[in-house]
């Protein structure tokens, strides 16, 4: 029998450290898992050197490297460019890549400034290019489910919004600065509390208002991997801060990684007037629901567990309980990608959202310099 083949979309990444690895693992595996126009080839590699990307390129199969992220951008196989290095690399290789015409997959936060976060995001908007920003955890069925739930009324009035993302990965005083320390755009906030933002706006829509207070609570850091010489840390551990959503809802965001016992604990709690649903990221192959207000013997929380009639869970699996992980919120996502490659679908988030995320983050960390405080 002959099959017909797909048309190709050749895949250029830059960078292949724990994003990079995740996106090959993502592009690699999205045909055999979801029906899609077209399929993803992993072309070309670029890193930091020619021996890095060679062997990274092996190892995550792809055909070609580079250690020059501008000759990927500009090579006419290459038919979109994900990017996965550091923060403050993202715009460069975004415009190099815009410039050429092609859809770019970027890794959250879109950039390390506000002002770069626009530039790319005008520059896409201006061509008309496709874009994404790796926000892989709204890709959960669970969150997809959350968000149906809300838009039913099933629990009422949304009145509160409770968000959290915790993770112990800095709580080592020990652990060396990194692009995330980097005074120009790192810290907690900018890291990690840019994914309870986005989960926060996908479920409840934009974020007027902030108020926040931070801290960092260790205060130096070694200057780099395997050094005992040790410098200041001038980004936040922690931060917390109450916001206001533009339907009204009060709520809280914090961003924390520094939270010693936590691994994952992207989390948040919305009570409506009826009704409430939480969810961590620790157990995101579940969702919490609560209908009706006390009172009653059997009120409080039931546990709703993923299977095949949350979408797209059933692209993986047949059978409920049998649990989707992390990465395969990635892939959901690159099936995303590309169906708004080929035009039959677009969900986002693209360059906007990110950028409008960018911006909450933004103005949280200009309030937390403000310190406008009551004494008590
Ligand atoms: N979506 C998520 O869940 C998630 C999780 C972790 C990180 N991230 C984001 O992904 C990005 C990368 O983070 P990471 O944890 O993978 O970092 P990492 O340090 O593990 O990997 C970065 C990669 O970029 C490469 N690189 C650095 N400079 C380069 C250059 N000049 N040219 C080519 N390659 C270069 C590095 O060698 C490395 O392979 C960041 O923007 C981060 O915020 C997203």
């Amino acid at each position: 029998m002959i099959i017909r083949e797909k048309p190709k979309l050749r895949v250029g990444l830059v960078g292949s450290g724990f994003m990079g690895k995740c996106h090959a693992n993502a592009f690699r595996s999205v045909s055999g898992l979801f029906d899609l126009p077209l399929e993803p080839i992993t072309d070309m590699l670029a890193d930091i050197s020619d021996e890095v990307a060679r062997k990274n390129a092996v190892a995550l199969g792809f055909r070609r490297s580079t250690s020059d992220w501008k000759a990927l951008c500009t090579d006419p196989d290459i038919d979109v460019v994900a990017v996965t290095t550091p923060n403050a690399l993202h715009e460069p290789i975004v415009m190099a890549a815009l410039a050429e015409g092609k859809p770019v997959y970027c890794e959250k936060p879109l950039s390390n400034t506000l002002e770069s976060a626009l530039r790319m995001t005008e520059a896409a908007e201006m061509s008309g290019i496709v874009t994404m920003v790796g926000f892989n955890f709204l890709r959960n069925p669970m969150i997809r489910l959350a968000r149906k739930i809300i838009e039913s009324g099933e629990i009422g009035e949304v009145v509160s919004f409770r968000g959290r993302h915790a993770e112990s990965y800095m709580s080592d005083p020990n652990v060396a600065h990194s692009f995330r320390t980097d005074p120009d755009g790192g810290g907690a906030l900018a890291d990690i509390g840019s994914h309870i933002i986005s989960m926060g706006r996908y479920l409840l829509g934009p974020i007027t208002h902030v108020l926040g207070q931070s801290q960092t609570i260790h205060k130096t850091r070694p200057i780099k991997l395997g050094k005992t010489e040790r410098s200041p840390v001038l980004v936040d551990d922690a931060t917390h801060a109450l916001v206001t959503f533009e339907n009204g809802v009060l709520g809280t965001i914090e961003a924390n990684w520094a939270a010693v016992g936590r691994t994952m604990d992207l989390s948040w709690e919305i009570t409506g007037t009826c009704g409430a649903i939480a969810f961590s990221q620790e157990r995101m192959n579940e969702l919490l629901f609560c209908k009706g207000t006390t009172g009653r013997a059997t009120s409080g929380f039931t546990r709703i567990e993923s299977g095949p009639t949350h979408p797209p869970y059933g692209s993986f699996c047949p059978a409920p309980g049998h649990h989707l992980g992390f990465n395969d919120l990635k892939v959901i996502e690159v099936a995303e990608l590309v169906h708004a490659i080929s035009g039959s679908a677009n969900t986002g988030p693209d360059f906007r959202e990110a950028y409008e995320v960018q911006k909450v983050v933004t103005r949280i960390a200009e309030s937390c310099k403000e310190q406008i405080k009551k004494k008590v």
